[in-house]
């Protein structure tokens, strides 16, 4: 019988929309060659800045209740010239991921073959890790306020608070030890500033120890968050899974996949590991209003992310076939401007399901 998957899937604003198309696409061909075992039913949502501006609002009322009918939700980016950023990032995708509790966001950092990385490194080509970020509460929690807002006076006071949960803290360094059990090297190095942030990051230290400690398997290690971006840089031969805040791994990912070539390869995953909603797959980078328009996107990270949407779902296989497909393309130097090629986004779709033809 054929399994079928229901998609939410909301294309967001500028090359969001355009990478979505091309992932859509690569899912296509897979549940066409698929022979019947699966096929994917998608529903597309409009919401992004355009609808803001139409709506004064980034969702529907119910938009994020409708979420949870699905399998999963592919997603591109938010954020537009003419919506203030912060009005639609929290209108739109943290509105999803804090509303479904996605608390674990996944992303790999992995150096292609082909890509041009901007690392010296002598076995560059062997590194990956991993960062896994807490993606429910820590800098984002959006608790604060302001007074008089912005009226120009200079009065303004703003306060922004970080909030930091001995559950939330437990649940994202547990699901690190759990993910550091799954991969060669065991190890997991944990990410704070718990010599200046001394309440809520000394407590992620303490429950990173009590952990870590039903994980003797496990090698560990624990940094400040500017010595750790110099180690992405210096060793990177020293991580493997790399857990942190939501801010500090927010940044240290757009390190990671700039080192490894471009932010326009890099994926990821909001996951609600429980299962008990649906998660989103999304590349790391934003709507990127610089290239907007112009064909000429990286697909790869939003394409990737469907490869860990595939494996979500179950579709193991195909997930592994995928991300071999990507690596064949840029391997053969089928590549987008960013990472230095002449490509267009649709050269680069439409090599990637050539060469899925020949891995599958
Ligand atoms: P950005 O990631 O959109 O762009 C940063 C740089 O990377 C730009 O030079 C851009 O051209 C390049 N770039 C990004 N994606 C690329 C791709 N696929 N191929 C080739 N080059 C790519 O970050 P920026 O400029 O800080 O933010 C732009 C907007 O995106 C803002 O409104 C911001 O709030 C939003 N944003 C949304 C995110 C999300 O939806 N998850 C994440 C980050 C930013
Ligand atoms: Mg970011």
């Amino acid at each position: 019988m054929t399994k079928k998957f229901k998609i939410a899937v909301i294309p967001g604003d500028g090359v969001g929309k355009e990478v979505v198309a091309e992932g859509i696409k690569v899912l296509d061909h897979l549940a066409q060659e698929s022979n019947g075992k699966f096929e994917f039913e998608y529903d597309h949502y409009p919401w992004g800045c355009e609808y803001y501006l139409e709506h004064g609002k980034m969702i529907s009322d119910d938009g994020v209740e409708k979420m949870r009918d699905y399998d999963a939700i592919y997603f591109g980016a938010v954020g537009f010239p003419g919506v203030p950023d912060h009005v639609s990032l929290w209108g739109l995708r943290l509105a999803i991921c804090q509303g479904l509790d996605q608390w674990a966001n996944i992303r790999p950092v992995e150096f292609l073959p082909g890509v041009p990385r901007r690392i010296t490194h002598p076995d560059a080509d062997n590194l990956n890790w991993i960062l896994i970020r807490e993606n429910s509460e820590g800098e984002y929690s959006g608790i604060g306020g302001r007074n008089f807002d912005g009226r120009g006076e200079g009065k303004e006071v703003a306060v922004q608070t970080s909030l930091f949960t001995e559950k939330g803290c437990e649940r994202i360094i547990r699901f690190a030890f759990e993910t550091a059990r799954t991969r060669k090297r065991k190890k997991v190095t944990s990410v704070t500033k718990s010599n200046a942030q001394q309440y809520g990051m000394v407590l992620w230290d303490e429950v990173f120890e009590r952990v870590s400690r039903e994980y003797p398997d496990v090698e560990t290690d624990q940094w400040l968050v500017d010595a750790m971006a110099a180690q992405f840089v210096m060793h990177p031969e020293e991580l493997e899974v790399v857990v942190a805040s939501n801010l500090f791994a927010d940044i240290l990912s757009d390190l990671g996949s700039a080192l490894s070539g471009s932010l326009g390869i890099a994926s990821s995953a909001n996951l609600n590991p429980e299962g008990r909603t649906p998660s989103m797959f999304e590349s790391v980078h934003g709507s990127a209003p610089d290239i907007a328009g112009k064909g000429i996107a990286n697909p790869i990270g939003t394409i990737d992310s469907a490869s860990l949407m595939l494996d979500h779902l179950g579709l193991e296989e195909e997930a592994k076939a995928l991300h071999e497909a990507i690596r064949a393309t840029t391997g053969k130097g089928i590549l987008t401007r960013d990472i230095g090629g002449n490509y267009d986004t649709e050269d680069v779709t439409g090599a990637i399901i050539e060469n899925l033809s020949v891995v599958t």
